[in-house]
């Protein structure tokens, strides 16, 4: 039986948020889509699941969609993809951008799913728990809608991983401090979601970490909130006092060609018996 729960998540809140704000989230995602680095993420997320034709699949945290609709091709003939997410903004955006796509997408949240036990062969999430209260619950959530012999595969940044050159130190130190990992719920979700798997009761369970290194702020800024100038100052990812010095740092050693960004995201993965 799926859980109750009672609040929305943090990231939930795409819904509510100012239209500029929403859009520009939106835009975000997509372009991570796009960027080469995180395609090798999704790579190895898509060697981990290892989808086959006939399967059904769930993609949990699906934001726009794109990995589902790859996925639907991957399960033809005869499968099926639910992509699921808690925003009907990014949901809605999910079924215009699928056209002709056999999937469906739905409003949910991964933490009490609105499925039966072990209806998937396969199901996963990427860049989702790091923003959940209690994300064991959800992978536990996740883990019960999987079918015995099918994979779950999970994605998740190390916000602690993020390491930079070309800018100075103390600077640094305080922006990926207070503007990266204590904004995260769990920064360092990456690391962990192999030890959650395997404590979720899961076997055979795999782990990759994938390196992106970024020597231009605006590919940063796909991924790295802090290099995105698209993000309004009153979201407060960057300390109000380090707004302008910041900047002028970053544009100082882009210019040198000094400038050099670096964080791993994870993949793991394993089999519910
Ligand atoms: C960083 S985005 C990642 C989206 C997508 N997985 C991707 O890789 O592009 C996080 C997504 O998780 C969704 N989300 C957050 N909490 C959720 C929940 N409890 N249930 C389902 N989706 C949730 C958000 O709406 C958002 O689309």
């Amino acid at each position: 039986m799926a859980r109750e729960v009672p609040e929305r998540t943090p990231f939930a809140t795409i819904d509510d948020m100012p239209p500029p704000m929403r859009a520009m989230v939106l835009q975000a995602l997509e372009r991570m889509a796009a960027d080469p680095q995180i395609q090798r993420v999704r790579a190895a997320a898509w060697r981990a699941l290892d989808p086959r034709p006939g399967q059904r699949l769930l993609d949990a945290g699906c934001g726009l969609g794109e990995v589902a609709r790859d996925l639907a091709a991957a399960v033809a003939p005869g499968g099926e993809v639910v992509g699921l997410d808690a925003s009907a903004v990014a949901i809605a955006a999910a079924t215009e951008r699928a056209g002709d796509v056999p999937v469906t997408f739905a409003v949910g949240d991964l933490r009490a799913l609105d499925f039966e036990d072990q209806t998937f062969d396969g199901v996963r999430s990427e860049r989702v728990l790091q923003h959940l209260d209690e994300p064991d619950a959800a992978v536990a959530e996740l883990v019960r809608v999987t079918r015995a012999g099918g994979r779950v595969c999970l994605v998740d940044t190390d916000w602690t991983s993020l390491v930079s050159d070309g800018l100075p130190d103390d600077m640094v130190a305080s922006m990926w401090q207070r503007a990266t990992v204590a904004r995260q719920h769990h920064a360092t979700m990456g690391r962990t979601l192999r030890r959650r798997l395997v404590r979720a009761g899961l076997v055979d369970v795999v782990c990759e970490p994938v390196p992106l290194w970024f020597t231009d702020p605006d590919e940063a800024s796909t991924v790295i909130p802090v290099f995105n100038r698209s993000v309004p100052r009153e979201a407060g990812f960057i300390p109000e006092e380090l707004w302008d010095p910041w900047w002028s740092e970053v544009d100082r050693a882009a210019e040198a060609g000094e400038l050099l960004a670096f964080v791993t995201i994870w993949v793991a993965a394993g089999v519910r018996p």
